[in-house]
């Protein structure tokens, strides 16, 4: 259409734009302020980038250097210290949380964490031994918070010690309902040998599955959800070692964009169902949170953030990134009958933004939860402490 044809020209909308702004300006002011949420607890549903003790309960403890940073001894995650979800604890002024299998020195009061590292959405047809990743898939995890939710308030009444270990009842509608996962379910695919294409094609029921929990959530009084998308797995040393692409699938920063772009993909289809997720379920406040724009552009700018060589594992052993996935972060070697650990961390972490290959180090995750708390990669646009407001995006 030609320009000439328009009834208004760009100066009459200017000015119009103007009258409007100023006519709607005092009444979108008087909109009362929101409070506070105060959230009494987070339950949190994820993998690895969550995982605050989990799959070390149930297969093992996650090794030193593990920890290092923060808690200067392994303490079920897998990075120098804390994680995105630490943080956002800090934030709203709790606790770390438990993971929901550790049955040593856990206390739920304010919440519990069903994550666990290689968790995916769907339930794979391997075990663990096999392709590395945790049986307690998204489905086992809410089967485990409903039972949490049940005997938790059965268990409570036996008043003493339990009174101050376990949740109130109404702390569950009231609670921030996080989730972060999704990027399991994209290698999985890639590890059967599946194209692109494949893995694009089970993104729906990935999805589905997903969607179906967050429901099962809110039939049980869930009502406030932080849900992260997925992050640019093609950024990940261990993506790239694993299934290495041409020098031309290499993008102007150094990920491999077929990763990213199926991630990429999953994001616009997890936008997609949390907007038929809010029509579904009116009186929940759902938060989308864009943690692959922020994760790639750390990577990307690294170097103007203050870190060194994105793609540099902290802690590992040899290759282009510092990463072999046969001698992992932690790894032991006996050599002339001592142990020696030959996957050690780097000399300062805090200038380093991947740890183990896989997994982002402490500074990456504080630098993460920086840019989210705010809102401002949030849809709709809220911030953490004020996620129980439902907002129309
Ligand atoms: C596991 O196998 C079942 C039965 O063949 C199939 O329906 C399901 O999609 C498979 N799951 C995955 C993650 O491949
Ligand atoms: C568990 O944590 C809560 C909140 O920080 C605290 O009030 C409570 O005393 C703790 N329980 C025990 C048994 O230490
Ligand atoms: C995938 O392909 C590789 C190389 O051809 C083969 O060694 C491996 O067994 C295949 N994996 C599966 C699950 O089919
Ligand atoms: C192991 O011991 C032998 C004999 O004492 C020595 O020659 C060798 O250098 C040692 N290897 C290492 C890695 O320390
Ligand atoms: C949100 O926080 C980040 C990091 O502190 C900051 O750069 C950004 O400007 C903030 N955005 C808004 C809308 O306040």
């Amino acid at each position: 259409m030609d320009s000439h044809n328009l009834r208004f020209s760009s100066c009459d909308l200017l000015i119009l734009l103007l009258l409007v702004t100023l006519l709607l300006g005092p009444v979108c002011s008087s909109a009362p302020t929101l409070t506070e949420c105060n959230f009494p607890a987070i339950f949190n549903f994820g993998d690895s980038n969550s995982d605050t003790g989990a799959l070390s309960a149930a297969f093992g403890q996650a090794p030193p250097p593990n920890g290092e940073t923060y808690f200067h001894s392994p303490a079920g995650r897998f990075s120098d210290g804390r994680l995105v979800v630490d943080f956002i604890a800090e934030s709203l002024g709790l606790r770390y949380l438990s993971a929901y299998l550790d049955s040593v020195g856990s206390n739920f009061s304010h919440g519990a964490n069903f994550a666990t590292a290689g968790s995916t959405i769907r339930p794979q047809n391997t075990t663990i031994f096999q392709s590395g990743y945790s049986p307690i898939s998204l489905g086992v995890q809410f089967t485990q918070y409903s039972d949490f939710h049940t005997r938790s308030q059965i268990v409570r009444k036996q008043g003493g010690v339990f009174e101050l270990l376990l949740p109130e009842e109404n702390d569950f509608p009231r609670a921030l309902y996080t989730f972060d996962i999704g990027q399991n379910d994209l290698t999985a695919g890639y590890k059967l040998n599946m194209s692109t294409e494949q893995v694009k094609a089970y993104v729906p029921d990935v999805l589905g599955q997903l969607s179906k929990v967050i429901e099962n959530v809110y039939d049980q009084g869930g009502r406030s959800f932080w849900i992260h998308n997925t992050g640019p797995v093609g950024c990940l040393p261990y993506v790239m070692d694993r299934f290495p692409v041409t020098a031309a699938q290499i993008d102007k920063f150094g990920c491999a964009s077929p990763y990213n772009e199926v991630a990429q993909y999953f994001n616009l289809r997890l936008k997609e169902a949390i907007v038929q997720l809010r029509k579904a379920l009116p009186l929940a406040a759902i938060t989308y949170v864009d943690i692959y724009s922020v994760k790639y552009s750390l990577i990307s700018q690294a170097r103007k953030l203050g870190f060194q060589n994105p793609f540099l594992a902290c802690c590992g052993h040899g290759g282009k990134f510092n990463y072999n996935r046969f001698i992992k972060c932690g790894s032991k070697k006996i050599v002339n009958g001592t142990e020696i650990v030959i996957a050690k961390s780097c000399k300062d972490p805090s200038l380093r933004i991947n740890w183990d290959g896989v997994h982002f180090t402490e500074a990456a995750n504080k630098w993460i939860f920086d840019q989210i708390a705010n809102g401002s990669f949030s849809d709709p646009t809220v911030s953490l402490s004020l996620a129980c407001h439902r907002m129309e995006p």
